[in-house]
């Protein structure tokens, strides 16, 4: 097994095309109806799947990642609408924790729970998410990357996206109305975005102990027009986003936990 992998995970093939693109030295292995695909990304050992939509989908296929293929270590890249104020479509949000705002076992246990845990919230591995979150700002501080052309560009606004931290909330539904994602902002006020595979991830990481961290291109607000602008941004900008964003998170420089397990004292 290997010393070091890290999986990196999508839900859908717009989210991760760049990376297939980028990797080398590669071969595909099929595996609970899934195709993963192993090799070198930057001279890391990597893992890289779709999951598919949703978080049983999300589950099962973090579940292969480190059982089957002995991930030690795990990246979501992808898309979410964005739901606090201020967060914008083509702003980077990097999970500090997730939540399942659809679980509700009450009154057996209080809302959000997952039941025998005692927590709803599950947080992201500090060390990897300080490193996604620098890799975050030296990406998209200095303005859009370049890789965007200008109509696209001006189409979303994207001039100057902003890196959000903090709360990421999952369910298994595309919020695409106003009442919707107002409901949710009433209920959580903390959170930053909505997506339907995170918290799934990190409840699965949780339970082996391995750390994740997570990032979100804000591709829609979750309202009326959320389907629209969904569609447009996976197609022009989110595998453009991903690439830049793990790119610059792989580079041999960096020595944190999620780069390099290996690397740092105590790490996995
Ligand atoms: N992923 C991207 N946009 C989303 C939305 N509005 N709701 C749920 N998941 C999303």
């Amino acid at each position: 097994m290997n010393a070091s992998r890290l999986g990196i995970v999508s839900a859908i093939a717009q989210e991760q095309r760049g990376l297939l693109d980028a990797l080398e030295h590669s071969r595909r292995v099929r595996h609970g109806n899934r195709e993963y695909t192993v090799g070198t990304l930057w001279g890391r050992d990597v893992v890289l799947v779709l999951c598919g939509i949703g978080k049983v989908a999300a589950a099962a296929t973090t579940t292969s990642l480190i059982v089957e293929f002995g991930c030690t270590a795990l990246l979501f890249t992808g898309v979410a609408g964005g739901l606090g104020e201020g967060v914008a479509v083509g702003d980077v949000v990097i999970a500090d924790s997730l939540l399942q705002h659809d679980l509700d076992a009450r009154p057996l246990y209080p809302r959000y729970e997952v039941p025998d845990t005692g927590k709803s919230r599950f947080t992201a591995d500090a060390a990897s998410t300080d490193a996604l979150h620098t890799a975050a700002q030296t990406v998209f501080g200095a303005g859009c990357p370049p890789l965007i052309d200008p109509t696209t560009r001006h189409a979303f606004g994207l001039h100057a996206p902003r890196v959000h931290r903090g709360l990421i909330v999952s369910g298994d539904r595309f919020i695409s109305t106003r009442a919707d994602s107002e409901a949710l902002r009433q209920s959580l006020p903390d959170a930053l975005a909505v997506e339907m595979e995170g918290a799934a991830v990190a409840q699965v990481c949780h339970d082996y102990a391995t750390p994740f961290a997570l990032a979100r291109t804000i591709s829609d607000r979750a309202d009326d027009t959320a389907h629209i602008d969904f569609g447009r941004f996976i197609h022009t900008v989110a595998s453009v986003y991903s690439l830049a964003l793990v790119q610059a998170l792989l580079q041999p420089a960096r020595t944190d936990r999620l780069t390099d397990p290996a690397a740092t004292p105590g790490g996995r």
